[in-house]
């Protein structure tokens, strides 16, 4: 890794918003802002049980996993309309590009809104137009993972894929998300070997609630190319080994792991122990509207509680690039950006 100049503590969260990073663990469903709920819940005729965006953003205490998933479910109960998930999306993309996040990989789970009668058309439809306007307006490049619901089938997942198969050049690749412990990576072995022979990239949750044996067999059975969270790993050394020998990417989200109880503060998150253990671990955003930051939020109160340095900040950001499903020249030349910010910094 290049080394690069110290900078004063006070100086490193312009730093750490100027330079150029990738997104690669962000739930668009997750980026649904309870204003933006109230303005669709009228447009679509769909009641929701609070009586204010206050109302809604006071029930954002979350203890666990499920007890964010629950709420987060019922928010996305309001999106019905191509236009609803455009303007999701399109929203989350004017965010992240003030953030400069020049390059973002969405997640979206459409087994959320085809159990409501939503067509797959109308959920890749909609993000895919947002992600193409981007493109050209705001000069961020973004594509779609599509993510089966772990709680639910494998077979559930296939007939998913299968709704999913004509937009397959509209989604580069598949996750796996939702409620973790009890629902192993192994699950889903079949599909996500269909997944590899479709030629999709592959990436799963693992070690976010559960224990480093579900980011084992996400590595082993599911053949993921990225880990999404993976803070538990930190228990197992061997894993640790594994992890670093084979720069697989693990997608962290501090203030995910923060407001869903994973680490009791900032301060005691694992995520300089590893960067120091020499894994390829990136910062993310996750939820933003549930978790109370998009992507410079994370990284500058995260930065400020564990006192990591402008090292650090190089080293997070080249990774976002390294781990991204971009092509070669794209990254070389969105590196090439990342030194240029690092070189001219003052
Ligand atoms: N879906 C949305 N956010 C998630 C998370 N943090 N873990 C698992 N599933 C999710
Ligand atoms: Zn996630």
């Amino acid at each position: 890794m290049r080394k690069v100049k110290p900078v004063a503590a006070d100086r490193l969260p312009e730093l750490l918003r100027r330079m150029p990073k990738a997104e690669l663990h962000i739930h668009i469903e997750g980026s649904l802002e309870p204003e933006l709920i109230f303005a669709l819940a009228p447009r679509n005729g769909v009641k929701i049980p609070y009586a204010s965006v206050e109302d809604l953003r006071r029930a954002y205490a979350f203890t666990n996993l499920q007890s964010f998933l629950d709420i987060y479910y019922a928010g996305a109960s309001v999106l019905l309309k191509e236009q609803d998930f455009y303007d999701m999306a399109r929203a989350y993309l004017l965010k992240a590009a003030q953030d400069n996040v020049v390059h973002a990989e969405l997640f979206f789970d459409p087994q959320t809104h085809t159990a409501r009668g939503v067509s797959m058309e109308t959920v890749i439809h909609g993000l895919h137009r947002a992600c193409a306007d981007a493109q050209a307006e705001l000069g961020i490049s973004a594509s779609l993972i599509l993510c089966f619901l772990r709680h639910l089938s494998e077979e559930d997942a296939f007939e998913t894929l299968e709704q999913a198969l004509p937009y397959r050049d509209k989604f580069i690749g598949v996750g796996l998300d939702s409620s973790e412990v009890g629902n192993p990576p192994e699950k889903f072995a079949r599909v996500f070997a269909r997944c590899r022979e479709l030629g999709l990239h592959r990436v799963a949750h693992a070690g976010e609630e559960g224990p480093p044996a579900y980011v084992w067999t996400a590595l082993d059975l599911l053949k993921v190319e990225r880990i999404d969270h993976g803070v538990q790993s930190g228990r197992d050394a061997a894993l640790m080994q594994r992890l670093a020998a084979d720069r697989i990417p693990l997608t962290v989200c501090p203030l995910s792991n923060l407001k869903l109880c994973v680490f009791p503060d900032l301060a005691s998150h694992n995520l300089r122990q590893l960067l120091d253990a020499g894994l390829v671990a990136t910062v993310n955003s996750d939820d933003p509207a549930y978790f109370g930051g998009y992507m410079n939020e994370n990284f500058t109160q995260t930065f400020a509680a564990t006192g990591l340095s402008s090292q650090h900040a190089y080293t997070l950001a080249r990774n976002s690039f390294a781990a991204s499903f971009i092509d070669a020249a794209t990254r070389q030349r969105l590196i090439g950006r990342l030194d240029e910010t690092f070189d001219t910094f003052q």
